[in-house]
């Protein structure tokens, strides 16, 4: 059958690791399609710049726009980021253009995954995101999937691998944040604007996005309560430690027996002998918890290029296969102020 062509719109860690992993895997990843996979096109800062990757036999376009234009093209991979300008005028007119889209953007999906979604349904056409939580922890698929017949209570975990890179060695040296702040950045994990960790907003837009699919409803970032991990200082952690304790930035999302949804992002106390408080470094967790499915732990790679890549090529995968299951319920009830548990009932 007919090759999917897609144009990828940003090469950063991500798009050059999708170009990378499309193309070492070819083989495989046509046989497991159905049909091979062509990068037709590419938009992206710099051409020029060394990714270690063969450009050759792609086009290069200066727009992304113009890969929504571009008669070839099936479906865009939008490794942009940010949760509107490009980002959000590149998926909207891919959309509406019947292109399907492959996004690893979380600002994006946590800010307007529903006015996004209805677009897809609309045009029908496939928009899918799995790389946009918890990088290379396949947690989207297990919640539209694996889980999908049972009601969830509960969802979270360790969803900021800075953060959680930050209060690990903070732990072990002693040293104070803001030279291990300087660390992450350089293993490329913080986000471009290091605030968007540390405040607890990147993990907060995850777990909107969890919940969201989890609980079956539209959950907006702002429905959730954020504090970040500014204010923890070495001593705490020693102190913590000391009574049997670690600190974590944990996000959590749960359902009260009255249908309300109590949603937070915040550093916690957990004893050092339960499962969440051993995932150290960059690595990310998520739990469910379920009426039927019981309690669920994922734990591996919350960004890096290899793990998110694979996420990315996934979702391109389902939708060559043409088994896309719609992530993002277009009939879903919005929050009000009445069905989110405020913070002073946490
Ligand atoms: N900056 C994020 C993190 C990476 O540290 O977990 C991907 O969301």
């Amino acid at each position: 059958s007919k090759p999917l062509k897609l144009g990828i719109a940003g090469l950063g860690t991500v798009g050059a690791g999708v170009v990378r992993l499309l193309q070492a895997n070819a083989q495989a990843v046509t046989h497991k399609a159905g049909r091979s996979i062509e990068i037709v096109a590419i938009s992206a800062k710099s051409k020029n710049k060394d990714r270690g990757i063969d450009l050759s036999h792609i086009q290069w376009v200066d727009n992304p726009m113009d890969l929504v234009s571009h008669p070839d093209i099936d479906v865009i991979v939008e490794l942009i980021g940010g949760a509107s300008g490009i980002a959000y005028d590149l998926v909207c007119a891919a959309l509406k253009a019947h292109k399907g889209v492959v996004t690893a953007n979380k600002a994006l999906i946590a800010l307007h995954g529903n006015e996004l979604a209805k677009l897809a349904e609309e045009k029908n056409v496939p928009l899918l995101f799995e790389a946009a939580v918890a990088g290379g922890i396949p947690v989207i698929k297990t919640i539209k999937e694996a889980l999908t017949p049972d009601r969830l209570k509960r969802i979270g975990g360790i969803l900021n691998g800075t953060c959680n890179y930050i209060l690990t060695a903070m732990a072990k040296t002693g040293c104070a944040f803001n030279d291990i702040l300087k660390e992450t950045q350089e293993l490329g994990y913080a986000e471009a604007d290091p605030s968007m960790d540390i405040d607890g907003f990147d993990a907060a837009h995850k777990l909107a996005i969890l919940a969201s699919l989890g609980f079956g409803h539209t959950i907006h970032f702002k429905d959730v309560f954020v504090e970040g991990i500014r204010g923890i200082n070495p001593d705490d952690l020693r102190y913590a430690k000391e009574l049997g304790y670690t600190i974590k930035l944990i996000g959590i999302a749960q359902q009260h027996h009255d249908e309300r949804i109590e949603l937070r992002v915040h550093p916690a106390l957990l004893p050092c002998d339960t499962p969440l408080a051993r995932v150290d470094g960059v690595t990310n967790a998520v739990f469910t918890e379920g009426e039927f499915s019981g309690r669920l732990m994922l734990e591996g790679a919350g960004a890096g290029e290899g793990p998110t890549s694979t996420a990315v090529s996934a979702d391109i995968i389902d939708i060559a296969r043409g088994s896309t299951i719609p992530m993002w319920g277009t009939d879903w009830k919005e929050l009000t102020p009445a069905t989110v548990v405020s913070r002073n009932e946490f």
